[in-house]
């Protein structure tokens, strides 16, 4: 008989108490798999999670002394435990799992580099988006497809305050729920200011351009400015409003644009039909056309699901290297500066507090001509005041869509109306039916 492929643990958080759940619960015909060692913080933890007979380390490098044929990384952050571990393991020779983008974005480009030097694989499906085969797509399956854009919904924290705001429900009590559902970073900023996101942009980016990870490449904005008249006003031009992370090739493949915002998607789209936490990406190719991967992108079943499924991989010695697209030594560097982002014309949503009085909204769109940029739609609701008034007067929104202008120009307009509190978003103008 042979013997079962054996696991170290280090997290035994949402994602490694389901891990180790799912372990001791096995319905699928995978490869027998035993967990020898566990190690996290604190050990008096109440956890009520299937641990008889497992041993528990007091710390990553203790772990590493039970002999293993796979080290699985679910502590997360870029630095401390985490990496040490990751850095330890593969030192060693042994295969890594995690699904720590945010250690990836930072260092993965040496990661990849000390695991091909040591022959043991770096797998990661659960940091990108969860149960959605994003790696193995676009690493394996596509390998032979020039790729041209790779872009979606990598957030699901943001989707489900984006769809609760659109639905009339309030940012905080939408960010509360997803926390309560533990599809929420620990720390939320990193989800609302768009950095989780930018993070596994950096992985796909890796994988469909090979280009090396750099969060500082991704030209990042979040959700906060956001408000509940957006979603409305968005949805009276027929637009929802999402955070769309967006990688593709620019400077005739030279570089790499790379950028997390907010994005207007036209109702029918399909990224726009992603509700609630639900991720959705779609890979661009010159041969496949537009290929679309959608479900779960995060909690802690769907993530466990990609982790097995990677020591899966390794146990049945499927897993293979580069770590990304290419050898580690050949990845490009991401800079920003490849994004040329002052060329680069779309249509924005522009959306202002304008002075309730005659002329105000005249004022506003002279400001848009003096820039050269002009108007498409137009539209002003009294639904809601400011509580800020101007000087006594009472504030309403207006809202904008522009034809195709530079960024930079919509900069040098927002500027000009600071008083007014605007904020821009880009439009996706490609119709729904050919996406
Ligand atoms: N949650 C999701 O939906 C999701 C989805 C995709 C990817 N991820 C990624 O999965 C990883 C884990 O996320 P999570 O949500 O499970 O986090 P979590 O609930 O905060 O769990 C973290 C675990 O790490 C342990 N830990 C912290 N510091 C440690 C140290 N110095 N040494 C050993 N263990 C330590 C903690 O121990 P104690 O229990 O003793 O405090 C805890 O068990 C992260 O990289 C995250 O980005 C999460």
């Amino acid at each position: 008989m042979t013997r079962p492929f054996s696991i170290v643990l280090a997290g035994l958080g949402t994602v490694g108490g389901a891990f180790v759940k799912r372990l001791a619960s096995r319905e699928d015909s995978a490869p027998a798999l035993k967990l020898v060692a566990v190690s996290a913080r604190d050990r008096k933890k109440r956890r009520a999670l299937p641990l008889e007979g497992v041993a528990w380390a007091e710390d990553a490098e203790t772990l590493l002394r039970h002999e293993a044929d796979a080290v699985v990384e679910l502590i997360g952050g870029a630095e401390g435990a985490a990496r040490n571990l990751v850095e330890a393991a593969l030192a060693k020779g042994t295969p890594v799992i995690t699904a720590n983008k945010a250690l990836l974005a930072r260092h993965g480009a040496a990661l990849a580099a000390l695991a091909e030097k040591n022959d043991a694989p770096l797998l990661y499906e659960a940091a990108i988006a969860a149960a959605l085969p994003a790696v193995r797509v676009s690493r394996d399956s596509l390998s032979a497809e020039p790729v041209a854009r790779v872009f979606g919904i990598l957030n699901g924290t943001c989707n489900h305050i984006l769809t609760a705001m659109a639905g009339g429900r309030p940012f905080d009590e939408a960010l509360k729920d997803a926390q309560r559902q533990g599809y929420a970073e620990a720390d939320p900023s990193l989800d609302i200011d768009g950095h989780d996101a930018a993070q596994k942009l950096t992985l796909l980016s890796a994988l469909c351009f090979g280009v090396a990870p750099s969060e500082a490449a991704v030209e990042t904005e979040g959700i906060r400015d956001l408000i509940q008249m957006d979603m409305r006003l968005a949805e009276g031009f027929g637009y929802a409003i999402r955070l769309v992370a967006d990688a593709s090739a620019a400077g005739g493949g030279r570089g790499i644009r790379q950028c997390v915002r907010p994005r207007l998607l036209p109702l029918g789209h399909r990224l726009a039909k992603a509700e609630g936490a639900i991720n959705a990406l779609i890979i661009s190719g010159r041969h496949i056309g537009d290929l679309l991967l959608e479900g779960e992108g995060a909690g802690a079943s769907p993530t466990a699901a990609a982790v097995l499924s990677d020591a899966a991989a390794l146990a049945r010695g499927d897993a293979r290297l580069p770590v990304f697209s290419r050898p580690a030594e050949t990845l490009r560097e991401a800079s920003a500066a490849s994004s040329e982002k002052e060329a680069f014309q779309e249509a924005f949503y522009v959306r202002v507090f304008a002075r309730d009085e005659p002329g105000s909204a005249a004022k506003i769109t002279r400001i848009f001509a003096e820039e050269g940029v002009s108007l498409a739609r137009i539209t002003q609701t009294d639904e809601i005041r400011d509580k800020k008034t101007s000087g006594g007067v009472a504030r309403l929104p207006v809202a904008v869509i522009t034809h195709a202008a530079e960024r930079a120009a919509i900069e040098r307009i927002r500027a000009r109306l600071k008083e007014a509190s605007p904020i821009a978003i880009s439009v996706e103008t490609e119709s729904a039916e050919s996406v």
